[in-house]
Formats: C-alpha cells, structure tokens, sequence
C-alpha cells in the first residue's frame, strides 16, 4: 500500500508516496519552503499543493512537531501557535478531500527507523532524537512506541534543551562542530542517566554530516545515524497514517 508522507518541519514542509511495506520512496521527495510560520489554513493549502504536485489521491501521512493526540495538536513550540489545540487532521482532510493521519514528527522519524532502519530487529531501550529547529525524541521499548516524549524540552538554566542544542542553535551562535557537540554530548549524557538506552539514533538534517560531529561526543551509548537521515520523517509519517 502506498501513503504520501509529509514532514513538517520549522523551514519547510517535505513529502513522498511512499511504500508502507518496503518503506522505499516512490518518487524524488519535493519540498516546499516556509519562511514565514504558516497559519493553520495555510499550511492546509501547502499540504494540499504538496498533493497536487504528486497528483496523489489516497491516504496521507502528516508529522507535526509538536505533541499529536489523535489528531489533535496540543503543543507547536516553534510553528504557528494558531495549531494547539486545533484538530489538524480534520482540517487537513477537509482542505485534501483525503484521509489524512497525524504523528508527531520525531515519533514518525523513530517508527520508520525501528521497522526499517538503525533500529530493526532490536530490542530493549532505543532513543532517537532529531536536531533541526527543535530537538525531539521518539523512546522505544522492544520496538514499541512510548507516544509524544519531549526530551528537547528538558530545562537548560531555564529554557528548554533545544534552544542550546538544535541545529538551530548551532547555526544562531555560529558554533563549530566541535563547540557543538560538546554542549551535545552534556545533553545526552543526561538523557542516557535518565533513560539508560540501549542505542541513540540520531535523525534531523544534521545527522547527515554525523562523521563531523559524533567524533566529539564523550557517551556510554552506542549512538548511529538515522537509516534514512532526513527522510526518515517522511517515511515514518506514511507508516502511522495507517495501523
Ligand atoms: C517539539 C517536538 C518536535 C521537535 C522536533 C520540538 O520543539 O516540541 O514535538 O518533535 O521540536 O521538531
């Protein structure tokens, strides 16, 4: 079965049709750049135009970053606020005339890693994180999802985890890879005495450029590169659309 997956992210929104069942994409993912914070409705018709792009009719698959309950948003840390609360696959259905299925985006990056990337066939405690705007987290334990965990939220001097550790913030305080990674390492030295994972995952943009960074991380975990890198996301959105 073939689902369009859309990731959702702070500078842009990306898809593909993807096979659910191979996770391959079956077409060059296409994206289209929000500079601005989209409105709701907007965002809708830049769903709606992704779509059209691909002439795609059937199921869609959408990761928001932010917490998704059913279909509802109930947190947009760095998108337009006009989505909390807003029940988002209602509004995306109606604007598409199509089914349209939300997930939080790094639990999306996470499902699609677990099934077919750096995590297949694993047990036990996996971590997966993307730095990108924000930071966010998918937990697994023995494959399963632990839905909506928001470890870039944990507090640094009073602000949440990503402001300081986002490829974002590497970029706003034009860090070095190295100057980077060692206030990554401090974070995931962290989360690895809270959680104790087995495997770090790591997704976002940035994991594609992983050999000039992980080099400088001082851990106890194993930590890999996402499978799929960025699209990961995409994958993983089309994977929830349908259970
Ligand atoms: C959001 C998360 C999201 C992450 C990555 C955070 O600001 O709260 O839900 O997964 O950014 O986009």
């Amino acid at each position: 079965m073939n689902v369009l997956g859309i990731d959702i992210g702070g500078s842009a929104l990306k898809g593909a049709p993807v096979n659910i069942k191979t996770g391959k994409l079956l077409a060059e993912r296409h994206r289209i750049h929000t500079p601005k914070a989209l409105s709701p409705k907007e965002m809708a018709l830049a769903i709606k135009e992704l779509a059209a792009h691909f002439k795609w009719t059937g199921p869609i698959g959408v990761g928001f970053p932010g917490v998704v309950h059913g279909g509802v948003i109930r947190t947009s840390a760095n998108l337009h606020k006009d989505f909390i609360g807003l029940d988002a696959s209602r509004l995306f259905g109606k604007v598409t005339g199509e089914k349209v299925g939300l997930v939080n985006d790094a639990d999306a990056a996470g499902l699609a890693e677990v099934r077919f990337g750096a995590g297949k066939n694993r047990k036990g405690t996996i971590l997966l994180l993307t730095f990108g705007t924000g930071v966010g987290s998918a937990l697994f334990v023995d494959g399963k999802l632990y839905p909506n965990s928001e470890f870039g939220h944990l507090s640094i001097d009073g602000k949440s985890a990503e402001h300081f550790v986002s490829a974002a913030a590497k970029d706003r305080q034009k860090l070095s890879y190295k100057q980077w990674a060692k206030k990554v390492s401090a974070y995931l030295n962290q989360l690895e005495t809270v959680l104790c994972p087995e495997l770090i995952i790591v997704g976002g943009g940035i994991s594609a450029d992983h050999e000039k960074w992980f080099r400088h991380l001082k851990l106890r975990t194993p930590i890999v590169p996402a499978a799929f890198l960025n699209e990961a996301g995409i994958v993983g959105a089309a994977l929830a659309a349908v259970k």
